[in-house]
């Protein structure tokens, strides 16, 4: 199998490259293409490592080498956010970045699984979406926006708070992925039962889950965003959905075209097989609270997916 990863010299791109030079499959192809004229010694540099990954490298204009076969290609190419900024400032940049990139993914790679790291994740994913369907090879099983951070800091958060095993821990996340349209299923949130939440502990967490992004943003303070956190959200990501191409079964949590009960994107549990998404799973019993705040976001969702739909179709 061959993952490409573009965007790979940057800040998630290098964590990310590292982190999947370890933990791929024994024989598994690892591409690497950045514009930045580094990306070949970033190749060369994880190369080094002793692990049955072949590593190669792309830098320049042209991304092509690097999606030839890919089966899988993550995108973290981009600007990401300084403080003060919401995921939503990205568009201007960003927007044409995806497009452009996604073009070659069509005529490269087009049965490949894509997963969208690049920000905003709401519209990017539609960008993409739009972009394969005007080339004529758009299958919904194959594209995805990448939230497992999402999951990540939810787990993380809620196992420090009550003292759980975070290796064991679950807390599913749905909705989108930014601000009050990341909504942590707390609810459903166990180990091997049910963990139990105070309403003061649900609003606590759910808004430092929801802003766990700007907290790193403001932590790094003008450095960047979430790099190494994201690279290893992303690196799990990436063996569930080569698991599932290689015939394992596999649920992980990504925003993907759903049957458009709540929004024409919506993160949600999918079940991952030979074809990408194989299943689309339901997220099961929620709280008021949830319910509610899924009502809510809905409008921001909504409003975020038709901005990417119109900057492709005008
Ligand atoms: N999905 C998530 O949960 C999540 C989490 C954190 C960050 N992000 C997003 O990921 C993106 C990348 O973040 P970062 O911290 O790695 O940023 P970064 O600035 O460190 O790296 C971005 C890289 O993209 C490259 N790039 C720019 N234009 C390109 C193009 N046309 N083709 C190929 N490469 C190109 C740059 O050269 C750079 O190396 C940002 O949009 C950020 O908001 C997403």
């Amino acid at each position: 199998m061959k993952v490409a990863v573009l965007g790979a010299a940057g800040g998630i791109g290098q964590a990310l490259a590292l982190l999947l030079k370890l933990q791929l499959p024994a024989g598994t192809q690892l591409a690497l293409y950045d514009i930045a004229p580094v990306t070949p010694g970033v190749a060369a540099d994880v190369s080094h490592i002793p692990t049955a990954v072949k590593v190669s490298g792309y830098g320049g204009e042209d991304p092509t080498p690097a999606l030839e076969g890919a089966h899988v290609v993550l995108i973290s190419a981009g600007v990401a956010r300084k403080p003060g900024m919401d995921r939503s400032d990205l568009f201007n940049i960003n927007a044409g970045i995806v497009r452009n990139l996604i073009q070659k993914v069509a005529e490269v790679c087009p049965t490949a699984c894509v997963g969208i790291i690049t920000n905003p994740v709401n519209t990017t994913v539609a960008i993409a979406a739009e972009v394969l369907k005007k080339a004529g090879v758009y299958d919904k099983r194959r594209l995805f926006g990448v939230t497992s951070l999402d999951v990540l800091r939810s787990e993380t958060f809620v196992a420090e708070l009550k003292g759980k095993d975070v290796n064991a821990i679950k807390v599913p996340v749905v909705g989108g992925h930014s601000g009050v349209t990341i909504l942590p299923l707390l609810s459903q949130a166990h180990v091997e039962d049910k963990i139990e939440f105070s309403a003061e502990e649900i609003e606590a967490l759910t808004k430092r889950i929801q802003n766990a992004g700007t907290e790193v943003v403001e932590a790094k303070a003008g450095g960047g965003s979430a790099t190494l956190s994201m690279a290893q959200a992303a690196a799990r990501f990436a063996r569930a959905v080569l698991k599932g191409l290689t015939g394992e079964e596999v649920v992980e949590y990504a925003y993907v075209e759903g049957n458009g009960e709540y929004a024409r994107f919506f993160a949600q549990p999918v079940r991952l097989g030979r074809n990408g998404v194989e299943e689309l799973l339901p997220i099961g019993e929620i709280s008021a609270y949830e319910k509610a705040a899924i009502e809510a976001m809905l409008p921001t969702l909504r409003g975020d997916i038709e901005l990417g739909e119109k900057f492709v179709n005008g």
